[in-house]
C-alpha cells in the first residue's frame, strides 16, 4: 500500500484506519477529497442513519441472510459498519476503483475480523453492479459517489433483488437538485 499518514478512528462498532486528515487541510478545514483515500468524518451520522434504515427494512421484509453491495466504498467504513451493525447480514460486497482504497478496505475488513463476511473488489462500480446482477443480485445496494449518483442508478436497479432497498447518498445537495452534474 502507498505510504501516507494514517490514524485509527472508531465509528459505531467499527475501528478503522483512515488517512490523517490533519495533513490535508484547505483553508482551515480538513478536505477529505484531497486525501489519498476518501474518508469524511462528518458523514458518520449519514452512515448511522443508513444502518437504522436498513435495519428497519430487514424487520419490515422479514428476511434473514441479507446481502449488501457498496460499489463505491472509499475507506470501507460503511461496508465494515454494515457487516457489524445490520441485523441478519450474510454478506457485504465492498468495492472501489482506486488501488489505495482497495488496499485500505482489505486492511479494515481484516482488522475487524470480517474476512468471511465482506468480499472486497477493485472494479468500476458499473462493472461490479452488472456482475452482481448476473449472479442473482443483492438485497441492498448503497451508492455514495463523488458528484451525481445518476451514472450508477440504472445498473443498481439491475443488481437489486425484488423488494430490495436502494440507498443513495450525495454529500453535495446541489448535485441532487440538478444544480451541478
Ligand atoms: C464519496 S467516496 C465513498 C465514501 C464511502 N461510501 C463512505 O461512506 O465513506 C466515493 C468513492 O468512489 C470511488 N470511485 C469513483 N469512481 C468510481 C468508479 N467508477 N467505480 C468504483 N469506485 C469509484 C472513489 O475512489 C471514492 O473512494
Amino acid at each position: 500500500m502507498g505510504e501516507y499518514p494514517r490514524v485509527e478512528v472508531r465509528e459505531g462498532l467499527a475501528s478503522i484506519i483512515v488517512p490523517d486528515l490533519s495533513k490535508y487541510v484547505v483553508g482551515n478545514r480538513p478536505e477529505p477529497a484531497h486525501a489519498p483515500v476518501f474518508y469524511n468524518p462528518r458523514m458518520e451520522v449519514n452512515r448511522s442513519l443508513s444502518i437504522a434504515i436498513i435495519n428497519g427494512y430487514v424487520n419490515y421484509v422479514g428476511r434473514t441472510g441479507i446481502t449488501i453491495c457498496e460499489p463505491l466504498s472509499g475507506s470501507g467504513v460503511r461496508a465494515v459498519r454494515y457487516a457489524r451493525e445490520v441485523n441478519g447480514v450474510l454478506r457485504v460486497v465492498a468495492n472501489d476503483i482506486s488501488e489505495r482504497a482497495y488496499e485500505l478496505i482489505k486492511l479494515n475488513v481484516d482488522r475487524n475480523g470480517l474476512n468471511d463476511v465482506v468480499n472486497v473488489y477493485r472494479d468500476d462500480a458499473n462493472n461490479l453492479l452488472l456482475r452482481i446482477a448476473r449472479e442473482g443480485g443483492c438485497d441492498v445496494i448503497d451508492i455514495d459517489p463523488f458528484g451525481s449518483p445518476q451514472p450508477f442508478i440504472e445498473n443498481s436497479l439491475r443488481a437489486i433483488r425484488d423488494q430490495g432497498l436502494l440507498c443513495v447518498t450525495a454529500t453535495d445537495v446541489g448535485v441532487l437538485s440538478g444544480k451541478y452534474y
